[in-house]
């Protein structure tokens, strides 16, 4: 097939392109560094240092013999984009270029304003590129399942059949996000189901969990291509940011209660879904939607398997509840659908000790690197 990924330069994005390439599909790789620039602007670099992503397709190329076609510009750029769409006329689009940062969305008016012109300038311009210039083209589109946020009834898989008052209708399951950022994600989805059902494009949305994860195929030919790795607070994913925590001797942070249950996924497993996605289209017209995870914790569940993982190694392992800076509840009934992807052939690598054990050997290379500055919370939403 012939792929664009947006935001190749990402946590995601990176391994994506390589995974894509891997298997054989002629694939463009697009972003603007704009996740580094606000990592340099916020102090959240990441834990090792990571080549730009020219440097990084080179270095891709001379282990793989693989080749990645890297284009650098911002996709809030309607020209930019169009003009890759209309000379390369992709069979699919994997859109993961988005600002995805919950607290960075909450720190202030300019990087709230940004966060939504952005997310939502891209998401737009992507649906109109795919419109004018290849309308067959699968759109395959990150979502995230912070979009529902905890409801006291069973998360579907994207839709919901109702009856009211006698009738029966099928509506988008009810959202209703936690942060500024997953409140773009949700209006995303809402752009896709109008420009779906007025124009008949195809388009699949995958509700993702919190990911895990450093290695993949790819990354393991050479360490230089190991994605970029965050453990701050403001881009790191709560379990790379507890095994972080765990190697640098600092307590987990716990938020509150730590009774806050998600659905997580390892990295390995996003690339199988990603796939799984793109080798099975959404048909013209549809709105196909994912829940993307593999296994559910709660917060406290997560630090004792780091705990465990970190005995294993011999690393003395403390959890601290720290005020929590979002506002959310601590304590919730939670119960997601997830066998869409299942039931298309994905095999989870679930979270077990030596999962997390592996991880920590990686963390503990780069010990050294680790800035306990930048664990704590320093954006708070729950005034
Ligand atoms: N990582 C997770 O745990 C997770 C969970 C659920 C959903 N998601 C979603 O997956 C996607 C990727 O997440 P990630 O963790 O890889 O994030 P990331 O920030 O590492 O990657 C996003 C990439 O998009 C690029 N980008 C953003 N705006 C752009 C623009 N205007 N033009 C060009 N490039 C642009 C950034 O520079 C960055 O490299 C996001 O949409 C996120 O919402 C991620």
């Amino acid at each position: 097939m012939k792929i664009i990924v947006l935001g190749a330069d990402g946590y995601l994005g990176w391994p994506t392109s390589m995974d894509l390439a891997n298997k054989g599909h002629q694939v463009i790789a697009v972003d603007n560094y704009s996740r580094r620039n606000i990592a340099m602007q916020t102090s959240s670099e990441g834990l090792m240092h990571t080549p730009n992503l020219e440097e990084r397709a080179k270095i891709f190329e001379e282990v793989s013999g693989k080749k990645i076609d890297v284009r650098i510009g911002d996709l809030k750029n309607y020209r930019f984009l169009e003009n890759m769409v209309k000379t390369f006329k992709p069979d699919a689009i994997v859109h993961y270029a988005e600002q995805p940062s919950a607290p960075y969305s909450l720190k202030g008016y300019e990087e709230a304003h940004y966060t939504l012109k952005n997310n939502l300038e891209v998401t737009h311009n992507v649906i109109w590129a795919v419109l004018e210039h290849a309308p067959d083209c699968h759109l395959v589109k990150l979502g995230t399942m912070g979009e529902y946020g905890t409801p006291n009834i069973d998360i579907e898989e994207g839709w919901l059949n109702i009856e009211h008052n006698g009738r029966k209708g099928k509506f988008l399951f009810p959202r209703a996000a936690g942060s500024l950022y997953h409140t773009t994600k949700v209006l995303d989805t809402d752009l896709l189901w109008f420009y779906v059902r007025t124009f008949g494009l195809r388009v699949t949305d995958l509700m993702q969990g919190p990911v895990y994860g450093l290695s993949t195929t790819e990354s393991d030919m050479d360490e230089r291509l190991l994605p970029n790795f965050h453990y701050d607070d403001i881009f790191g994913t709560v379990v790379n940011r507890f095994l972080v925590q765990a190697v640098a001797g600092v307590p987990l942070t716990v938020y509150g209660k730590g009774g806050q249950i998600r659905g997580y996924l390892n990295l390995k497993d996003t690339l199988q879904c990603v796939d799984l996605a793109l080798n099975n289209v959404a048909d013209k017209g549809e709105l196909r939607i994912f829940n993307q995870l593999t296994e559910t914790f709660t917060v406290n569940e997560l630090a004792e398997n780091v705990q465990k993982a970190g005995a294993a190694l011999g690393l003395n392992v403390e959890v601290k509840s720290i005020p929590n800076p979002r506002k959310e509840a601590e304590e919730h009934y939670y119960n997601p659908k997830y066998t869409g992807l299942m039931d298309l052939g994905l095999k989870p690598n679930l979270m077990t000790t030596e999962v997390l054990g592996e991880m920590l050997k990686i963390i503990i290379k780069y010990k050294g690197n680790i800035d306990n500055e930048k664990i704590f919370p320093r954006v708070k939403w729950n005034k």
